[in-house]
């Protein structure tokens, strides 16, 4: 706004809140009660039109048209040619919430919780970075190593100090952090994302993903999620579709244990909880093995988040008094759905990666003693806006197979809990296979 002329044309409280809010800006402002002739907006770089009755507020904006400028009339975007953001002003850190003039009320809302989100004392650790900014960068060209730095000093003792208001005591700290500051080491954090719904991350994995400089992820995590590492963060997929390990396990430890020790903060982001299979117990071992320091962070397994989001309750105990997660997928090609104590009726069965052996795993646990008319959920992208879910007895589970179409990742809820569940959400095969066939 310096060296700018803005012209507001108006009358009351709206005029007077937006003389206020141009008061605080180093603009010039040139104010009409009444609508100007064209000839005096000549000077303005643009109009402000600010009036309770509509007519006024169109006659304002014609004047500001026929002078050839561009004006915002407030509270009416339909007239306007451009939109004025509601501001958090944080000294040198301005944030703007726009609504392009449709729902001001809501970007007020908005506004409000990122008041209370970003303390006031934000623009005094703004001014000791500004007035650092030079010695950061002599002191850490290198500009991953400087984030480090920058970061030490104004989340430490130095920031912390200029919260107070003592900008010279908080930069006389932060020379001292400056000249002791060498390069912290690498770490990983092995991270669950979750099924999917980015609002099942926990608080801490939000964190490492802000923190991270680099984001290794298998092809299962959702998008959304990605989206909200840090922008400049390196991100790197290392597959693991079913039947394309695009990046070999051993491959995997390697790249890690190399980046941590390159002093990066890595962040190998896993779908689910890390440790329900996930091979995260493999590559925590190996972390280790190399002296890597890495922490787990668990996050919400897939049985999990599917039973929640289709309201089946898994030990409801009207149903079920053991819940027991098992993969279909063997080491050795064997299936684990062999040989085990599958079949007791007060047991819910929790069947991960059986989507592409849906034959399997019916022949199997009727093999195990489980009656034909048990009832399966099979949930396909759980928590995910395509999140499809069916309900069938067992015996009729792979019937349909070649109708189900399932690309995304599946999961089985078998026992009497999966009677229970929201029967909006849930389809019959019947239902599956009319809208599958409509589609
Ligand atoms: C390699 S395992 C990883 C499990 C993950 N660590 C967890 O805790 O959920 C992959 C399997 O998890 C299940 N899965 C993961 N996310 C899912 C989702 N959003 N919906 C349904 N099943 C899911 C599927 O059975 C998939 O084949």
């Amino acid at each position: 706004m310096a060296g700018r002329t803005i012209a507001l044309i108006g009358s009351g409280a709206l005029a007077a809140r937006k003389r206020a809010l141009l008061a605080s800006t180093p603009a010039f402002v040139l104010e009409f009660t009444q609508i100007p002739e064209p000839g005096a907006l000549a000077g303005a770089d643009f109009v402000i039109v600010a009036f309770e009755d509509a007519g006024l507020a169109q006659a304002g904006a014609e004047a500001a048209r026929a002078a050839g400028k561009p004006v915002n009339v407030v509270d009416r975007p339909e007239l306007s040619d451009f939109h004025v953001p509601a501001i958090i002003d944080r000294g040198g850190i301005t944030i703007g919430v726009a609504s392009a003039g449709i729902a001001p009320t809501l970007a007020r809302d908005v506004r409000a919780a990122i008041e209370a989100a970003v303390p006031v004392s934000t623009g005094l650790v703004y001014e000791l970075a500004r007035r650092l900014r030079a010695e950061f960068r002599r002191v850490a060209p290198d500009s991953a190593q400087r984030r480090g730095l920058v970061e030490s000093v104004l989340r430490g003792p130095a920031g912390e100090c200029a919260r107070t208001g003592d900008l010279d005591g908080a930069e006389a700290l932060a020379r001292q952090a400056i000249a002791v500051f060498a390069p912290p080491a690498g770490l990983v954090w092995l991270v669950g994302a979750g099924p999917g719904d980015p609002e099942l991350l926990t608080l801490k994995a939000l964190r490492c993903l802000q923190d991270g400089d680099v984001i290794v992820y298998d092809r299962l995590v959702d998008p959304r999620i990605l989206d909200l590492a840090r922008r400049d963060a390196e991100r790197i997929c290392v597959g693991k579709a079913r039947a394309d390990h695009s990046v070999a396990q051993p491959d995997i430890h390697d790249l890690l244990i190399r980046m941590a020790k390159s002093g990066k903060r890595v962040v190998r982001l896993k779908g689910g909880d890390p440790f329900i299979f996930g091979r995260g117990g493999e590559e925590l071992a190996a972390l280790r093995a190399a002296n890597v320091a890495v922490h787990v962070v668990p996050g919400i397994t897939a049985a999990l988040g599917c039973a929640a989001s289709v309201g089946a309750a898994l030990t409801h105990r009207d149903y079920a008094d053991a819940v027991t997660f098992i993969s279909a997928a063997g080491r050795d090609g064997g299936s684990p759905l062999d040989n085990r104590a599958l079949a007791d009726p007060r047991q819910t069965l929790v069947i991960y990666m059986g989507g592409f052996a849906l034959e399997t795993v019916r022949a199997n646990l009727l093999k195990a003693g489980l009656a034909p008319d048990v009832p399966v959920l099979l949930i396909e992208n759980g928590t995910r806006p395509n999140q499809f879910v069916l309900r069938c007895a067992l015996d009729d589970l792979a019937r349909h197979s070649a109708t189900l179409r399932l690309s995304g990742p599946t999961l089985l809820v078998i026992g009497e809990a999966a009677r229970a569940g929201d029967s909006a959400l849930i389809l019959s095969l019947a239902e599956m296979a009319a809208k599958r066939a409509a589609a």
